[in-house]
């Protein structure tokens, strides 16, 4: 199997380069958390850390309730039961493992959005699939058995609305498609008022076959080093994957697992965290523009930027401003960078300023 070389690993020059400037590194090229994670939720890991027992591949009893009533309370998903989702080790590695859990393989087409997060391409090469760019319906090879959804996306920013998650239903059920759909940046839209989900009963008018969701407490709650995620959807491809991880032993430790539950029932510590993110996007999405870059950005943690130059000029450019950035090429397109809110109040006051000169 050819995997590509890990994207981040090529941008030890620029980084370098940035390192140089005398004000030192700001480095908004990753979407890594930077702000602590909740009191409560670290007290929840603590509490829970006699742990002697194997969780479930499922999840703990304590989280599949969490989640239940998370996606009613949240997402406005009611009737997500226990045969509906399972408990995930953070969601990378559930993109990553989906086609070869579900039994794709040769011959079998996965599609994602033509701009992506690189993990979709990655997940179908794992398991001898071809991965296919496309956003519609119209431009699925006939061969494809899985479709990858990201709203918000990662790095656009886009947020698919209720119209346009039917017509990808409607278009995948037409053909026996599977669509799944990775929501982690839904509790953070900025220029709409919801992401919905693709559970949504406006989307599938109750009938969930053929369709999961995918979410992550890692950005919305701080919790990238915790590793707590999940999937819920249709009961049978979740059964699916479930039986083969059980044989792969991929199960969330059970002290996350307490803590994705107390997460899950907190939203005050959500509100703040996107309050955080929505403080420095507004610092820092005026400076670019002001710098010169047309900036999309509706939902989100990042900023989809570009000053009509090639991704790799933009990135040496802003490089020598100390900013270290994600360039499109990452994601499939040349001609944008990818800018990041994940970095603390006075790392993005000061990229604001030298932006600004
Ligand atoms: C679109 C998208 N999906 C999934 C992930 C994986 O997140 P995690 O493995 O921390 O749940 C990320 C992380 O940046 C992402 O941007």
């Amino acid at each position: 199997m050819l995997l590509p070389e890990f994207p981040w690993d090529t941008l030890a020059g620029a980084k370098a380069r940035a390192a140089l400037h005398p004000g030192g590194l700001i480095d908004l090229s990753v979407g890594s958390p930077v702000d602590p994670t909740p009191a409560l939720i670290q007290a929840a890991l603590r509490e829970a850390t006699d742990a002697h027992a194997y969780p479930t591949n499922h999840g703990t009893a304590e989280a599949r309730a969490a989640i239940a009533e998370w996606f009613a309370r949240m997402r406005g998903v009611p009737g997500i039961g226990d045969e509906h989702l399972l408990v995930t080790i953070g969601s990378k590695e559930l993109v990553a493992g989906l086609p070869l859990q579900l039994g794709l393989g040769a011959g079998d087409v996965v599609v994602h959005p033509s701009v992506a997060y690189p993990t979709y391409d990655i997940g179908a090469r794992i398991a001898g699939a071809e991965p296919v760019r496309a956003d519609d319906p119209d431009d699925w090879p006939e061969a494809t058995r899985l479709v990858w959804l990201n709203s918000p996306s990662n790095p656009t920013g886009e947020v698919l609305g209720v119209d346009a998650l039917r017509r990808v239903v409607q278009a995948a059920r037409e053909r026996g498609i599977l669509v799944a759909s990775d929501e982690c940046y839904a509790l953070l839209p900025w220029e709409l008022d919801e992401a919905p989900s693709i559970l949504d009963p406006r989307v599938t008018d109750g009938d969930l076959t053929g369709l999961v969701a995918v979410y992550s407490l890692s950005k919305q709650s701080n919790l990238a080093g915790y590793r707590a995620a999940f999937i819920a959807g249709d009961p049978q491809v979740v059964q699916r994957a479930l039986a083969v991880r059980k044989h792969l032993g991929l199960m969330a430790p059970s002290p996350v697992q307490h803590a994705l539950a107390v997460a899950l029932g907190d939203e005050a510590h959500v509100a703040e965290q996107r309050e955080r993110y929505r403080s420095r996007r507004a610092l820092l999405l005026p400076a670019m523009r002001e710098h010169g870059f047309d900036v999309s950005s509706d939902a989100g943690l990042y900023l989809w930027a570009t000053d009509g130059t090639d991704a790799l000029v933009q990135l040496d450019a802003l490089s020598r401003l100390g900013i270290l950035v994600a360039p499109g090429s990452f994601y499939g397109d040349r001609t944008r960078v990818r800018v990041a809110l994940t970095a603390s109040d006075a790392h993005i006051a000061e990229a604001a300023a030298r932006l600004r000169g």
